[in-house]
C-alpha cells in the first residue's frame, strides 16, 4: 500500500506535487478509490501529457465521479483542451453479481449494512454533473448514463483513441464488456487500469479469459500492492 506517498498536509516538494495534492483533495470526497491508487492515477495522467500519448481518458464505473474528476482537473491545469474524460455509469448501481464473480462479490450484496456497501454503488447523475461544475471541470468531462452493454457499443466510435482506460465495474460481465468494447482503442503507450483485479474473482477471470482468447501478452503490474489499495 502506498497511502503515505503524498499527503495533502505535507509541504509540497515542488509546484507539481502541490498541484497533484490539490487535485486529489478536490476529487477524493467523491471516490472510493484509495489515496495510493489516486496518486498513481494522477501520475498516469501526467505521463500521458508529458509524453504526448494521444487520446481521451475513459472511466467505466465512476460512482460519484472522484477518480474521473482527478483526471479532468489535471487536464484543466495543463489546459489540455483537446482531450476530455468520459464517464460511463448506469447511475443505478451495480448489476447483480453472478456465481462467477466469487464469494467476495456475493457477500458484498448480502452485507447491506456494511460501510462499504454504498447503496450498491448507486450514485446520482445530477450530483455528478453538479460536482463537475463546482470543481470547474465540466468542460473536460462527458458523462454517459446507461449500462455498459448498451452505451459502450454506441459510443466507442465517438470516443476514438484512448490514452487511459480505467475499468472500475467490479463484476465479470461489466469488466469483460469494457475490454471487448474499448481495449482495441487504447493507443500504443496507453494505460489500462483494472481497479478490481485483486478484489473480485470475476474481474480477474474476465481479464485472463479475454487476454487468453485474444492471445494478448500484456504484463500486469500492481501499482498499489496487494490487495489493491
Ligand atoms: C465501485 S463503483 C466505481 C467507483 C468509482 N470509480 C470511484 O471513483 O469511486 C462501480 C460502479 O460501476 C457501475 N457499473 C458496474 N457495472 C456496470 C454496467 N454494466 N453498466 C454501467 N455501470 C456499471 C456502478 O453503477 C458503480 O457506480
Amino acid at each position: 500500500m502506498e497511502t503515505s506517498k503524498l499527503k495533502t498536509a505535507d509541504a509540497p516538494e515542488s509546484k507539481e506535487a502541490g498541484e497533484l495534492a490539490a487535485t486529489i483533495a478536490g476529487g477524493e470526497p467523491f471516490t472510493m478509490v484509495g489515496r495510493g491508487a489516486l496518486v498513481d492515477l494522477g501520475r498516469m495522467v501526467r505521463a500521458v501529457l508529458t509524453f504526448d500519448i494521444p487520446g481521451d481518458l475513459v472511466e467505466c464505473g465512476v460512482w460519484r465521479g472522484g477518480a474521473s474528476f482527478l483526471m479532468a482537473d489535471l487536464l484543466r491545469r495543463a489546459e489540455a483542451t483537446d482531450r476530455k474524460v468520459w464517464l460511463f455509469d448506469s447511475f443505478e448501481g451495480l448489476p447483480p453479481p453472478r456465481p462467477v464473480d466469487g464469494p467476495a462479490a456475493l457477500a458484498y450484496v448480502q452485507n447491506t449494512d456494511s460501510p462499504d456497501y454504498y447503496d450498491n454503488c448507486r450514485a446520482s447523475l445530477e450530483e455528478v454533473r453538479r460536482t463537475a461544475a463546482e470543481l470547474g471541470v465540466a468542460a473536460y468531462t462527458e458523462v454517459i448514463k446507461g449500462w455498459f452493454e448498451q452505451t459502450l457499443p454506441l459510443f466507442r466510435e465517438r470516443l476514438g483513441p484512448i490514452a487511459i482506460l480505467r475499468i472500475d465495474g467490479d463484476w465479470y460481465s461489466s469488466v469483460r464488456c469494457c475490454l471487448e468494447n474499448l481495449l482495441d482503442q487504447v493507443v500504443e503507450g496507453g494505460l489500462v487500469v483494472v481497479d478490481d483485479y485483486y478484489a473480485f474473482d470475476g474481474c480477474r477471470l474476465a481479464v485472463h479469459e479475454f487476454f487468453s482468447e485474444r492471445q494478448l501478452t500484456y504484463a500486469l503490474e500492481s501499482v498499489t500492492g496487494l490487495p489493491a489499495d
